[in-house]
C-alpha cells in the first residue's frame, strides 16, 4: 500500500495529444497516447493526492477517484487548465500540446479536388509558459521531448518557463516515449539536479516525479 504522503496536495495534470481541426472530420495531431500523464494522476490519487485530469482524447478509461475533464483543442486545454489553476498547488504538463492550429476551421466539409493545398497556421499559446508567470508559490513540472541536444534544450525550457523540474524524454529510443507502458527519462531540477533514471514502467516513472514535487511543495 503506498504511503499517504501527499495528502492535502491539489494536482492538475494534464494527458494526452490535442487535435487542431481544419474542417468537421480533419484534423492536425501527434501519437501521443496518455500514458504518461494517466500515471501520474493514478500514482498521486493513491498518494492521497486531489488530482483534476485535464485530458486529450485518449482510449484510456477514466481512472477513478480522479476527476476527468475531456477537451480536444490546444485552446480548449489551456481554458480547462487556466480554470482550475488558482485551485491548483502543482501542475504537472504531461500533455502534447500542438504548437500550431489551423488559421482558419471550415464550417463544412470541403470536397476533394485535384490540386495542391496550402494550409496556413497560427501558433498555439503556450500553456505551461502562461502558468510560470503567474506561478505564486505553485509547484510547476513539464515535459520535454527531444531528438537531439536534449539536455541543454530541457534546461532552457526550465528556465525560460520558470519550472521547479522537467522531465526529458527521447523520441528516437526503441521501446519508450509515444504510446509505450515504459519510458526512460532523465528529469532535471530547478536547483541543478540531474537524474538518470532506467528505463522503467512509466507508473515508476511517476512515482519518481511526484518524489520531487513532494519536496518542492509547501503545504
Ligand atoms: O516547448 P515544448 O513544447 O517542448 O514544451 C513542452 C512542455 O510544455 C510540455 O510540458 C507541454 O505540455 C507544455 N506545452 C504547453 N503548451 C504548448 C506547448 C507545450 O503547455 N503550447
Amino acid at each position: 500500500l503506498a504511503p499517504k504522503d501527499l495528502l492535502g496536495l491539489r494536482l492538475l495534470v494534464s494527458a494526452g495529444p490535442t487535435r487542431e481541426y481544419l474542417d468537421p472530420v480533419r484534423f492536425i495531431s501527434n501519437p501521443s497516447s496518455g500514458r504518461m500523464g494517466y500515471a501520474v494522476a493514478e500514482a498521486a490519487r493513491d498518494r492521497g493526492a486531489e488530482v483534476v485530469l485535464v485530458s486529450g482524447p485518449t482510449c484510456l478509461k477514466a481512472p477513478w477517484g480522479v476527476e476527468v475533464v475531456r477537451v480536444e483543442s490546444a485552446l480548449e486545454m489551456r481554458q480547462a487548465i487556466l480554470e482550475r489553476y488558482p485551485w491548483a498547488k502543482a501542475v504537472v504538463m504531461a500533455a502534447a500540446v500542438a504548437d500550431y492550429r489551423p488559421a482558419e476551421v471550415l464550417k463544412d466539409k470541403e470536397p476533394k479536388v485535384e490540386a495542391e493545398k496550402t494550409i496556413r497556421l497560427v501558433p498555439n499559446p503556450d500553456i505551461l509558459k502562461e502558468l510560470g508567470e503567474r506561478k505564486e508559490g505553485r509547484v510547476l513540472v513539464g515535459f520535454a521531448m527531444e531528438t537531439a541536444s536534449g539536455l541543454e534544450r530541457a534546461q532552457e525550457k526550465l528556465r525560460r518557463k520558470n519550472l521547479d523540474l522537467i522531465a526529458l524524454n527521447w523520441v528516437n529510443r526503441e521501446g519508450v516515449g509515444f504510446g509505450s507502458p515504459e519510458n526512460e527519462v532523465v528529469l532535471i531540477s530547478r536547483d541543478g539536479r540531474v537524474l538518470e533514471l532506467p528505463r522503467m514502467e512509466k507508473r515508476q516513472v511517476a512515482h519518481r516525479i511526484l518524489d520531487l514535487v513532494k519536496e518542492f511543495w509547501k503545504p
